[in-house]
């Protein structure tokens, strides 16, 4: 195989434009993302509408943009690689069609990615000695996902959220509280600030044998607690919720997480997805796993949220294998690993 290959990979599978150039899977020359929160957050979530035209507005520009941080120019590129799912089924198909325009124009290969493995390799882009097998857990707005990873191709699906995603929860929540999006860092910030044992709020599905979760029941449960209280004409503690609601969510997670840690046997547990960024539960997951010698990883804070480079890097070792896609390659919403 050819040495120094350098693939350029587009994400846009939900509200962030992204490209970014690797060479031999983890050293990555650039990485551009443009988020488009500003534009969703006064609907308070991601308007897939509103998403799939401003990827087409941004793609060009984001694009021109890691080609000159990178240095390259089109034609240096060993590859073109794309996310086909899941996500967004029309903020996929701009990224996935660009791209596959691209490589039909410079006559290159073209890799189909799965957002998922991106999320779980962006730890290993962090840090590039991580011990496998690993447990992973994606928790983001879109994706609840605790998986067993033990080499490029060979993942187990542990189980995953059976409604809303983790994030989710945090967005909905925060605007039901009229606290803005995303959620998950105004509830963060709330939180430091209110008392974790002041409400007891459910933890659905502990109880049951599986790694699935749920996280609705817990969403209802807090609304109606805002709701009874304002019946009644009491104030809210709006830091006591936050607090008492975060740690719900990550009780759930660290107990899940810890015990498919366990029941696997793996040498460390990784993160990756928006959830991630929130240290209290870093802190609890990294507490709890450490009881049991078990090192806990989580990639840096631009590389847990959606971006392209993590997508780059699976695109290496799928090129590696010569898993190239041919161009009728659609887009897949539900795309599972
Ligand atoms: O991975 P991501 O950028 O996008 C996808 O959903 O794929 O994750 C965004 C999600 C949002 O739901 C946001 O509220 C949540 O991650 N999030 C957080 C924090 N920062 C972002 N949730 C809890 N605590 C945070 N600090
Ligand atoms: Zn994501």
């Amino acid at each position: 195989m050819k040495d120094n290959i350098k693939i350029l990979a587009i994400e846009t599978s939900c509200d962030e434009t992204a490209a970014a150039i690797s060479k031999n899977g983890l050293n990555i020359l650039s990485s551009v993302v443009s988020s488009q929160v500003d534009w969703h957050r006064k609907y308070g979530g991601v308007v897939p509408e509103i998403a799939s035209r401003k990827h087409m507005e941004f793609i060009n520009p984001v694009v021109e943009e890691t080609l000159k941080e990178a240095r390259l120019q089109l034609k240096e590129v060993d590859a073109i690689a794309a996310t086909y799912g899941p996500g967004l089924v029309g903020s996929l198909l701009v990224g996935l069609t660009y791209a596959k325009a691209l490589a039909l124009a410079l006559n290159k290969p073209f890799i189909g990615v799965n957002h998922i493995a991106g999320h779980i390799y962006a730890n290993f882009i962090s840090k590039q000695d991580i011990k496998t097998p690993v447990v992973c857990l994606t928790v983001s707005g879109g994706h609840t996902d605790l998986l067993y990873f033990k080499e490029y191709g060979e993942y187990e699906i542990l189980g995953r959220t059976k409604d809303d995603a983790a994030g989710e929860a945090f967005d909905k929540i925060a605007r039901y509280l009229g606290l803005g999006y995303p959620g998950g860092p105004i509830i963060e910030k709330k939180a430091k600030k209110g008392r974790e044992d002041a409400i007891d709020f459910p933890r659905p599905f502990l109880d049951k044998p599986n790694y699935d979760f749920s996280f609705s029941g817990l969403k209802t449960a807090v609304i109606n607690y805002i709701h009874n209280k304002k019946q009644k004409g009491e104030k809210l503690n709006i830091n006591d919720i936050a607090a008492s609601f975060q740690k719900a969510v990550i009780d759930i997670l660290t107990i899940k997480t810890t015990k498919a840690a366990l029941n696997k046997g793996v040498n460390s547990v990784i993160l990756s997805g928006g959830v991630a960024a929130n240290e209290r539960f870093k802190e609890v997951l990294e507490e709890k796993l450490s009881e049991h010698d078990i090192p806990l990883y989580y990639p840096d804070l631009e590389l847990c949220t959606d971006n392209a480079a993590m997508i780059s890097t699976v695109a290496y070792y799928q090129y590696k294998k010569n898993e190239f896609a041919e161009l009728d390659l659609n887009a897949d919403p539900n795309l599972k690993l």
